[in-house]
């Protein structure tokens, strides 16, 4: 998290008025009100964001960079604004250095098959955590196989809090490439990127942060932790599915091929070959997702407005109280940091006697989402001895009587099944 130069917000964090906001919240499931404790996988939309998506295919669909009517000058605009609220937001030096991508995969995918092809070779070696998403293990193994590069795993203590000492054996001068996630979507683990990155550059090799589940939680200063890349998906943090976010360093980018060809993404065309377009559209060809990155400018407004420095206090303040109220059930072990000021507002859990995917269904009867299995993290879960955990994660409308409504709803299931 940086010192941060970010937005302390302009609105009241208040959790009523922001509930208002999110219609979904009135749903009830089987007769219940929605408790909604899934927000690792994705989060719910407000209006403004739901809003924005209806604004922008009744008043401006048109294409972008290609026309010079109104409705296509306008969606450029808006298209090109949303970026800019994204630099912003992750305080980023250019607003040319944010790519928009699907999600946070297709950024991880962007930087395997362009920077990395270009600068891994036989025998040298990519560093990950034992606790990263597949998104973040899969194109590096598969890089790896394909150059007889080396993939290296810095390890974590049983509380799931990464293992310094090791990290500096592990990180060499073979070392190109150091990927780790900020947060973890299992452990709820916050890793210290700013010391990864250090580690990093003192081998002269680059960091790039898998930021899924910590951009839209907490301030993130690009520049503050010194990342080289940083990768992010919208539906994550209010905005819709189908869009997502690499940012890199100019110089880097400047570099790196292409990553797809086609048209936006070319300077000129000849019959003999092409020169490719600056940044950031040298990364996307064809039209791009015009009116999510609208929606994904109002989700970015709607965190600002909040103030990050906010949404983290409230998320800390719930995963404190959650942890308390978990941990306090005789049958629960939770994965990850016991000390609820270690992590963000994902807790992973496991029962003695219950599966997860029957107390998931059990909880989805009361109303309740929480995610059940491996969580895309398939070596990391398996290392606990389990084949699956239940996992409740939170978000800027979650609530104190939510919490209660789990534990008790995992109390309850308990007494079903002890019948
Ligand atoms: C830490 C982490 N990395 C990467 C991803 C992949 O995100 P997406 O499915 O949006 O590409 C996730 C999704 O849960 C995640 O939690």
């Amino acid at each position: 998290m940086s010192e941060s130069t970010l937005s302390a917000g302009t609105r009241v964090f208040d959790p009523d008025a922001i509930r208002a906001d999110f219609p979904i919240l009135q749903r009830k499931i089987h007769g219940q009100e929605l408790v909604y404790l899934d927000n690792a996988a994705t989060t719910q939309k407000p209006k403004q964001v739901i809003k924005s998506l209806t604004d922008y295919y009744e008043q401006t669909n048109a294409n972008v960079h290609r026309g010079v009517h109104t409705l296509s000058m306008e969606a450029t605009n808006g298209y090109e604004v949303a970026r800019t609220k994204v630099a912003k937001f992750i305080n980023a030096p250019r607003s040319e250095e944010v790519i928009w991508t699907r999600n946070t995969s297709e950024s991880l995918n962007l930087v395997a098959a362009t920077w990395a092809e270009a600068n891994i070779s036989e025998g040298d070696n990519i560093v990950i955590t034992a606790m990263e998403h597949h998104s973040n293990i899969v194109p590096w193994q598969q890089l790896a196989f394909k150059k007889g590069a080396e993939i290296r795993y810095l390890s974590h203590n049983d509380d799931g809090v990464i293992n310094f000492v090791d990290a500096s054996s592990v990180i060499d001068s073979r070392t190109k490439l150091v990927s780790v996630t900020h947060m973890s979507n299992v452990l709820g683990t916050i890793n210290p990127v700013a010391k990864l990155a250090e580690l990093a550059h003192d081998v002269g090799a680059v960091i790039l942060v898998d930021a899924a589940q910590s951009v839209p939680h907490m301030p993130v200063d690009v520049q503050a932790i010194d990342a080289d890349f940083l990768a992010f998906s919208a539906h994550k943090m209010l905005g819709p599915t189908g869009i997502g976010v690499l940012w890199g360093r100019l110089d880097l980018l400047e570099e790196m091929p292409p990553y797809m060809f086609g048209g936006d993404m070319i300077l000129e065309v000849t019959y003999e070959g092409a020169k490719w377009n600056d940044l950031p559209y040298k990364f996307e060809a064809g039209t791009p997702n015009i009116a999510d990155a609208f929606a994904t400018g109002a989700a970015v407004d709607y965190l600002s407005d909040l103030g990050m420095e906010n949404v983290w206090q409230h998320e800390q303040e719930l995963t404190a109280y959650a942890m308390e109220q978990i941990l306090s059930l005789d049958n629960v072990k939770v994965l990850g940091p016991q000390d609820s000021s270690q992590r963000g507002g994902v807790i992973s859990f496991v029962h003695d006697t219950i599966h997860p995917h029957d107390l998931g269904t059990a909880l989805d009867q009361q109303g309740i989402a929480i995610r059940t299995g491996h969580h895309c993290a398939m070596p990391l879960v398996r290392s606990y001895d389990v084949v699956a955990a239940a996992r409740a994660s939170f978000y800027i409308y979650n609530t104190r009587s939510e919490v209660d409504a789990l534990v008790n709803g995992i109390s309850e299931t308990e007494g079903y099944f002890n019948r």
